[in-house]
């Protein structure tokens, strides 16, 4: 965050390494604004800093991992300087907790995904020599504001594109999730706060806001619901974009998809976890849809825009499923042609329902039907990203590339990277690009003569 790197001489300096979801990203932010006050200044180096947070992940075991092997990796810094504080929060440390500590000796302090605006109470006590484990959660209320404000009123300069939380925690137990367990339950953030946090982001630079939530169409705060609260925000001055992820297929409806369809800022894409073809193991994840009703929710807004853009989450080698099923799976795929999947193999979580399931499969199976799938996947995405050559594509610009002269990058409403030849146009402007390329994961373009938007909802 820019607003963190200004002369840091009288203060700290503080490394915060984040693994996971986009949720742990905006609560690194939210860590930075909190140290911020307590004159700590962001630096990009390990070696320099004086306090040291891994912002943990536990959706599978291969995340939990890293964490492990990266404080192996840190243990030679702190020998090198005993005086560099050591903390672990997110996910892994609110399930661990202590056993975190008892584990390695170099760690001064855990706290869970509730604690981290308690940052400050518990640097003074390290800073005592105080180990301190502080996974405590609190009050469940169904509506909260557990961000503090002070935190977003604070924001000096922000991103082209911004996270929003609205709702944190999950109340479906889905049978594979460990998220239920670190997050807890679902909690709805206030609107008016989100509004506020809204407004701050966009005068300070944000064109773009995701909203952040497990499930964010199952928001309900003060009689405002996920589609009301879509509403109150596409009337923010300056917002050209929204966003949102991830939403539940089996909550997804008709008033959703209508304002997807007819608000103005509402992107032409959408993210929607699939998760498997297959009725049968969608009823083991505890799901509750079938491969037919996901198909009837996303067809409301592909017969509306046939362009639409989704993508999704799938779940392969899941306890039990069959070449069958996992066939299902593939034919779901072809079917729906995605553009953009995040494929996962299946990782057993402690505490899990799935866990205890009988039928777990070989590593070398999952490997095989990951390998399957994102051949097939590839093949879709080629011919997507080749349909929009010779298209005309509203994109908002983040940046200069990093390596090609004269080249700006961005993306498209649909979501889809694009890097554009020839243009001065700077971070936050929108421009009419023609697409001209296609590569495997990204487009390129060239600024097009066309002055007025043809965003695809103004085609349709
Ligand atoms: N194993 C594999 N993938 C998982 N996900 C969640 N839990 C697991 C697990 N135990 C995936 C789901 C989810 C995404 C965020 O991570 O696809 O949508
Ligand atoms: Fe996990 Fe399911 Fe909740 Fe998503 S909806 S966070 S997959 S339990």
């Amino acid at each position: 965050m820019k607003s963190f790197s200004q002369n840091s001489e009288n203060g700290k300096k503080v490394f915060i390494q984040t693994y996971g979801c986009q949720m742990n990203e905006y609560d690194t932010d939210k860590m930075f604004e909190v140290l911020r006050h307590e004159n700590y200044f962001h630096t990009d180096s390990h070696e320099d800093a004086d306090l040291i947070i891994l912002n943990t992940c536990s959706i599978r075991e291969k995340a939990e991992h890293k964490v492990y092997s990266e404080l192996g990796r840190l243990r030679d810094l702190k020998t090198a300087n005993p005086e560099l504080k050591i903390g672990i929060g997110g996910c892994v440390a609110q399930q661990e907790g202590e056993a975190i500590l008892r584990r390695d000796s170099n760690v001064d302090f855990v706290f869970g995904t509730d604690n981290l605006f308690e940052l400050p109470r518990m640097l003074r006590k390290i800073y005592k020599g105080e180990k301190i484990s502080n996974i405590q959660r609190y009050d469940r209320k169904r509506v909260r504001n557990f961000i503090p404000e002070y935190t977003f009123q604070k924001i000096q300069h922000s991103r082209i594109r911004s996270h929003l939380t609205i709702t944190k925690g999950c109340n479906n137990y889905c049978s594979f999730c460990i998220v239920p367990n670190t997050r807890g339950l679902e909690v709805s953030r206030e609107p008016d706060q989100i509004i506020a946090e809204a407004e701050r982001l966009v005068s300070t630079g944000t064109r773009e806001i995701c909203l952040l939530g497990q499930n964010v169409n199952s928001y309900i705060a003060n009689g405002v619901d996920f589609v009301e609260l879509l509403h109150l925000l596409d009337k923010l001055e300056g917002l050209q974009r929204l966003r949102f992820t991830s939403p539940h297929p089996k909550d997804f409806n008709e008033k959703l998809a209508d304002a997807i369809v007819s608000l103005p800022t509402l992107c032409e894409h959408l993210h929607l976890p699939l998760q498997s073809g297959s009725d049968r193991i969608l009823r083991r994840m505890r799901r509750w849809y079938t491969m037919e009703t996901y198909f009837q929710k996303i067809s409301m807004l592909r017969e509306r825009i046939p362009e639409f853009s989704l993508s999704t989450d799938i779940i392969v080698g899941f306890p039990g499923e069959t070449d069958e099923e996992f066939e299902m799976t593939i034919e779901g795929i072809r079917k729906i042609r995605f553009d953009l999947i995040y494929s996962f193999k299946y990782s057993p979580r402690p505490g899990t329902k799935a866990a205890d399931y009988p039928g777990h499969l070989s590593e070398s199976v999952k490997s095989e039907r990951l390998k399957i799938l994102l051949e097939t996947q590839e093949k879709i995405v080629s011919e997507r990203f080749q349909a929009l050559v010779g298209t005309e594509q509203e994109v908002l610009i983040e940046g200069t590339h990093h390596r090609k002269k004269n080249t700006v990058t961005g993306r498209t409403r649909g979501n889809h990277p694009v890097s554009i030849k020839n243009s001065t146009k700077k971070a936050g402007d929108l421009m009419i690009v023609l697409i001209t390329k296609a590569n495997k994961n990204s487009l390129e373009g060239v600024p097009s003569s066309v002055i007025q938007s043809l965003g695809t909802k103004s085609l349709a």
